[in-house]
């Protein structure tokens, strides 16, 4: 892999944030901008596509440009630009990759299409430029992928290499945050809301079931949220007032400790030397309690600000990208589906 020293300006329109980042060497962050549209979809209790395509129109642009003013460069300062290509909502991804493409066509940088699952991944690569360099993950990693639309086990054994073990058979755990969430009447998004609710509650007061899928190394979701729904309809025979805490704590361990056992199961059976969680989901506290404190392997878990969508990650795998060789044409066009391998 031939690293040259080189800055990635990215953008990431796959959801529903607009997000445009700066990175250097694949790793040192010099400026990330996220435009959330979260209050325009909380109304509707998940993303409207259409919506959040048009905003993704409205704010692309300033958002590029405040990327350039916080890293305080110019597109000249920059070495080749990055674009989030797949998975997401098409009509989302396309105004990013239009975009990128413009950018590219009137700067003549080069482009890289990028997966934004493997974003997520390299989102643990990144650290603030100017502060101390955090341990970079070392191969084999053993790396789970937790996110809104994904569940999965990925083998690492180098750079952009992965070998997909398991995945999520039905809903993914972020999937089944929002969904238990709006169940709870907790509101949007669902993941923080029941983190939030779940502080207050007791986590083993219902035994809630945990898919193991023994033998394999997939995970589902979707008993366990009709669990919660069966629970909930039976509470609300025999009482007006839901123990809305107990309920979000029990489910929420729940997922924790299928995700983290089955983890720590995959990492000692394929010799892995360290884990990695990444994805929306990994910005749980409990969840990264639990694998910082209570495992053998070094774990690398993202800072909170990249749990969730941002362009820094799209960065980081541009690097490696381009140090492989790889560019894209300008005449790429959006994989709204898009496994990682
Ligand atoms: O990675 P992400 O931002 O978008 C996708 O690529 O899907 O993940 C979003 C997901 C949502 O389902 C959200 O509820 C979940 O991550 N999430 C959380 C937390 N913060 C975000 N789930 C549990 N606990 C959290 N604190
Ligand atoms: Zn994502």
């Amino acid at each position: 892999m031939d690293l040259k020293p080189s800055r990635i300006l990215a953008i990431e329109t796959s959801c529903d944030e607009t997000a445009c980042a700066i990175v250097e060497n694949g790793r040192a962050l010099l400026s990330s901008v996220v435009a959330s549209q979260m209050e325009l979809h909380a109304r509707y209790g998940g993303v409207f596509p259409e919506v959040a395509s048009r905003q993704h129109v409205l704010s692309v642009t300033p958002v590029v440009e405040q990327a350039l003013a916080q890293a305080h460069l110019t597109l000249q300062d920059i070495d080749a630009l990055a674009v989030t290509q797949g998975p997401g909502l098409a009509g989302s991804l396309v105004v990013g990759m239009n975009m990128a493409k413009g950018l590219a066509l009137g700067s003549g940088l080069p482009l890289v299409g990028v997966n934004h699952l493997e974003g997520h991944l390299y989102s643990a690569w990144i650290y603030n430029a100017g502060e101390s360099i955090p341990p970079e993950p070392q191969f084999p990693l053993m790396a789970l992928l937790v996110s809104g639309g994904h569940t999965e086990l990925n083998l690492m054994t180098d750079h952009l290499t992965y070998q997909r073990l398991g995945s999520t058979l039905d809903d993914a755990a972020g999937e089944a945050f929002d969904k238990v969430s709006r169940l709870l009447e907790l509101g949007y998004p669902g993941g923080p809301a029941v983190q939030r609710s779940a502080e207050e509650g007791d986590p083993f007061r219902f035994k809630f079931p945990r898919a193991w899928l023994e033998g394999t190394w997939d995970f589902s979701f979707s008993g366990l949220k009709t669990a919660v729904l069966y629970e909930t309809q039976e509470l609300k025979k025999r009482s007006a007032s839901l123990p809305i805490p107990d309920l979000a704590a029990s489910f929420q361990q729940a997922v924790i400790d299928v995700l983290f056992k089955k983890t720590m199961n995959a990492a000692r059976e394929f010799g892995a030397k360290e884990i990695l969680v990444a994805g929306g989901v990994s910005a749980n506290r409990p969840l990264r309690q639990i694998f910082k404190s209570q495992t053998e392997f070094p774990v690398h878990i993202p800072p909170l600000s990249l749990c969730t969508d941002n362009a820094a990650m799209i960065a980081s795998v541009g690097y490696y990208r381009r140090a492989l060789g790889h560019t894209s044409s300008l005449d790429i066009d959006v994989m709204p589906t898009w496994p990682l391998s």
